[in-house]
């Protein structure tokens, strides 16, 4: 299963898909620079001076491009820091387009976004020595979380795009899945979804976020 997409350049020169619906996988601002933004800095490095020892379990909404997989294995190798990293997709990216995608320039890089998007569905595999990988096919909604996950990258479409996505529901799940003091990162820091989130127990921030967008969210479980 897949959906209609096209190609498309963002502002920091880096490409993000585009549904028939026009909906983008990332902001138009620059792709790269909004995943390394909220995911990696708000998000990942945030888990791991919270969780300084052995291994931090990441959730993620929407495997998508990859990018965000791509940049936490990236920086898992940079700190020598090991990673279950488990990611649901309910369409994942045909290979015709994943091929046309580049985020790095490094051949290292380019071959690690290869094995990322090759891994098989369904299946854990290490995809790097510190990265075990599981790509679940399916919906969020419907799948069984991993156990005791410390960091979750919301990553869904907009909730105007997938308001099904942005409830209190399924928020109560994904909280009941974390560790106390786990972290939720997601680019959207609308009303609507700050309440959804604090409605449900997490306690919520609102940080400053990357160029074209004023704030993103960061939210915790209590310890
Ligand atoms: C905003 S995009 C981000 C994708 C990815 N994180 C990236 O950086 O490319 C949202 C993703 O969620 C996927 N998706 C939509 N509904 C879903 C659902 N119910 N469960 C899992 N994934 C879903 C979409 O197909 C899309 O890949």
């Amino acid at each position: 299963m897949s959906q209609a997409i096209e190609i498309v350049a963002t502002k920091d020169g880096s490409p993000t898909l585009r549904t028939a619906a026009g909906i983008t996988y990332h902001s138009t601002h620059g792709a790269v620079q909004e995943s390394m933004h909220v995911f990696i800095q708000t998000g990942l490095i945030a888990a791991l001076e919270a969780f300084p020892e052995g291994l931090v379990t990441i959730l993620e909404m929407g495997f998508g491009t990859g990018l965000n997989a791509l940049l936490t294995a990236l920086e898992s190798n940079r700190r020598h820091r090991a990673i279950r990293y488990v990611s649901v997709e309910k369409y994942p990216v045909p290979e015709v387009i994943w091929q046309q995608l580049t985020y790095t320039q490094a051949a290292a890089g380019q071959a690690l976004f290869e094995a990322l998007h090759r891994a098989p569905w369904n299946e854990p595999v290490m995809i790097t020595p510190q990265v075990e990988l599981l790509k679940v096919a399916g919906e969020l909604q419907i799948m069984t979380l991993p156990e005791a996950v410390q960091l979750i990258y919301f990553d869904a479409f907009a909730p105007e795009d997938a308001p099904e996505l942005w409830t209190p529901l399924l928020f109560r799940k994904l909280i009941d899945g974390m560790v106390p003091g786990g972290i939720l990162t997601t680019y959207c820091s609308k009303g609507v979804v700050r309440r959804a989130l604090q409605e449900v127990g997490f306690l919520v921030e609102k940080l400053p976020g990357p160029p074209g967008k004023r704030e993103i969210v960061r939210a915790r479980k209590p310890e």
